[in-house]
Formats: C-alpha cells, sequence, structure tokens
C-alpha cells in the first residue's frame, strides 16, 4: 500500500486523535490539525513518544483564514491531498436546552457552524488539492444520531447537523464523482472521549476504525454511510 497525505481536523484529542495514529502506524504521511496551536503540538509530542511521527498545522474549521494558511501549507509542502478526514464536532446541548420545546437556537447555530458548515468550508476549500491525487477521499465523521431512519427526539442541533453533514456527503459524492473523488460518512459508535463520555460502550481504537479502513481501503466505496467497516441506513 502506498503511503497517502491525509489531513484529520480536530485531532489534538479524542477520536481524532486516534485515527491519526493509527494512520501513522501505516506508515501514511498525516497532518494533525487542531484548532488550539498548542493542544495540537502537546498531541504531536504524544506521538513522538512513540516514535511515530506526523505534520502539524492549525486549523480552526469556522475561520476562512484559518483554513486559508492550512491550504497554502499543503500546498506548497506536499502539493496534493489524498484523504481528508472531517472529524472536528462539539456537543453543545444538555437535557435543559435541547428539546423541542426549550431548545436554544444560538447553541443549534454554533452547533451547525461547526459540524455542518466547518466541513463544508474545509472541504470546498481543499478539493483543488485533492484533485491532485489520483485516488482522492473524503471523510466525514458524522452519527448515528443523525440518522433519519433512526430518528429520536431531543439534542436538535446536533442531530440535524450530522443529518446535513450526510446530506452533503451525498450531495458531494455526486457532484466529485467526476474528478473520482469518493466522498463518504460514517458513525464511530458510542465511544469514551470527552464528548462521549466514561458510559461510552467503546475504546477509541474500535472508534477510529472504520475511518482508517475508509482512508486506505483499495476500491473505496462513495456516497455511502458506514458503522463498522458496513453500510447503514441513512
Ligand atoms: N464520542 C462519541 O461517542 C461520538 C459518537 C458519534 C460521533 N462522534 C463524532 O466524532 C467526532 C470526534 O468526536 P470526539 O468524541 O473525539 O470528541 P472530542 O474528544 O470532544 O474531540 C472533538 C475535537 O474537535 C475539535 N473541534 C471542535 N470545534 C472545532 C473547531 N471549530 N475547529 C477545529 N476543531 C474543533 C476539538 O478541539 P478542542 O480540543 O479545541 O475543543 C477536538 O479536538 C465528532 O465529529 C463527533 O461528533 C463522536
Amino acid at each position: 500500500m502506498s503511503s497517502k497525505i491525509i489531513l484529520v481536523t480536530g485531532a489534538n484529542k479524542g477520536i481524532g486523535l486516534e485515527i491519526v495514529k493509527q494512520l501513522a502506524e501505516l506508515k501514511h504521511s498525516v497532518i494533525l490539525t487542531s484548532r488550539n496551536e498548542n493542544l495540537g503540538i502537546k498531541a504531536v509530542n504524544s506521538l513522538k513518544e512513540k516514535n511515530l511521527n506526523v505534520d502539524y498545522h492549525q486549523l480552526e474549521v469556522t475561520s476562512d483564514e484559518s483554513i486559508e494558511k492550512a491550504f497554502d501549507y499543503v500546498k506548497n509542502k506536499y502539493g496534493k491531498l489524498d484523504v481528508l478526514i472531517n472529524n472536528a464536532g462539539v456537543f453543545l446541548e444538555n437535557q435543559e436546552n435541547s428539546s423541542f420545546f426549550n431548545c436554544d437556537i444560538d447553541i443549534i447555530k454554533q452547533t451547525m457552524e461547526i459540524n455542518f458548515f466547518g466541513a463544508l468550508k474545509v472541504s470546498k476549500k481543499f478539493v483543488d488539492l485533492l484533485k491532485q491525487s489520483d485516488d482522492a477521499r473524503i471523510i466525514n465523521m458524522s452519527s448515528g444520531m443523525g440518522q433519519l431512519s433512526e430518528m429520536g427526539g431531543g439534542y436538535i442541533g446536533y442531530r440535524v447537523s450530522k443529518t446535513s453533514l450526510n446530506a452533503l456527503t451525498r450531495i458531494m459524492s455526486n457532484e466529485l464523482r467526476k474528478y473520482k473523488i469518493k466522498v463518504n460518512t460514517m458513525c464511530p459508535g458510542w465511544v469514551k472521549t470527552d464528548m462521549g463520555g466514561p458510559n461510552a460502550t467503546r475504546e477509541l481504537p474500535q472508534g477510529a476504525d472504520t475511518a482508517v479502513w475508509l482512508a486506505t481501503v483499495e476500491d473505496c466505496p462513495t456516497g455511502k454511510f458506514f458503522k463498522d467497516r458496513k453500510e447503514i441506513d441513512w
């Protein structure tokens, strides 16, 4: 398997950091990005202690200026991008402010800004570098909470942001087919991270597995929603 150039957003901790670690272990060239530079560099150093070398650049997914700088960095250093993993995300709601009856519109907007518009903006900018790859992929980190077939109540902002990300996946996969860029979305399951909390049922390696598989599998499909390497309903 040839080495790929892979950028992961929101990778200073949690599932993003685990994806970077697993991809670096497979000898890919990984660019770990984070909105907070200190936290990102700390994460890079934690991997260095495990003899894993990864590149770093700051990337705040809501900032056009930050996206532009990260794009210029990757363009000048690598000239292309093989895989973009839109992992950055937030879960800002709690039981008191997330139902239809008591939802906080500002929190829903903030959630959409990061989970949906962030992934859209980063993808839109980096597509020019993905076009330079002969096997380009975009992987969107979604959630079962955004699955229409399983939709429950509560957590409007988070749910709608992930349903929107899934719709975006379908739209991008259709529009990018002519450039042979594959676009998929995935659910990592309920994973023990700052977001998932200590009661989550999955450890980090399992949470990162499907993203690593989508990034590296031969003959990658496009326009699908995956969990545990298997296609699931929208
Ligand atoms: N854990 C779960 O059970 C679970 C389940 C389904 C889906 N997911 C999805 O998996 C992804 C990773 O979640 P996680 O559990 O690893 O959560 P996490 O530990 O809270 O990590 C989230 C990451 O996203 C970053 N981030 C947030 N806003 C950002 C922004 N505006 N720009 C750049 N980075 C930003 C965070 O940076 P800071 O450290 O600076 O905040 C952090 O690095 C998310 O998209 C989440 O929705 C998680």
